[in-house]
């Protein structure tokens, strides 16, 4: 494994749309390896393959020391709506009031390769929700209600 920058502020790669991931290859599973170290370092709770500069379609969480990577994540079901304060690894001091959906439901891949689904609430739907925006080139920033310096 093996620490990865984190890609901050204005670093174009940020605002560019991530490609779908069609196998999983020896190197999608090294960089996957390498966002979770790269993210405990950093003490994030997610991460997105495009914030170290990987335009794939990849993104992991861990809420409470469970591990979790979701490949391909696509949202295919959310119910109502909850407004909390987000933070991300590649906006360093920026914070705000960001609104997201209470309950998702996610089809992904997972890291074997195969095609599944869950659902989430709260903050793990949240941070799926954030993370799936990198993947689009979207940041909290541009969802924010209120920005809190
Ligand atoms: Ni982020």
């Amino acid at each position: 494994m093996a620490l990865r920058q984190i890609r901050v502020d204005s670093d174009p790669v940020l605002r560019k749309e991530a490609r779908k991931v069609d196998k999983i290859t020896p190197r999608i599973d090294m960089l996957i390896d390498d966002m979770f170290e790269t993210m405990y370092q950093a003490h994030g709770i997610g991460l997105a393959a495009p914030q170290v500069g990987v335009l794939r379609r990849v993104i992991i969480v861990d809420i409470d020391k469970k591990p979790l990577v979701f490949v391909n994540p696509k949202v295919v079901w959310q119910e109502g709506k909850e407004y909390s304060i987000e933070g991300c690894l590649s906006l360093p001091g920026k914070t705000g009031e960001v609104e997201r959906p209470l309950k998702i439901k996610l089809e992904y891949t997972n890291r074997k390769g195969n095609k599944t689904m869950i659902e989430a609430e709260g903050l793990l739907a949240r941070v799926i929700c954030h993370e799936i925006d990198h993947l689009n080139g979207v940041l909290f920033t541009d969802r924010i209600v209120d920005l809190e310096e």
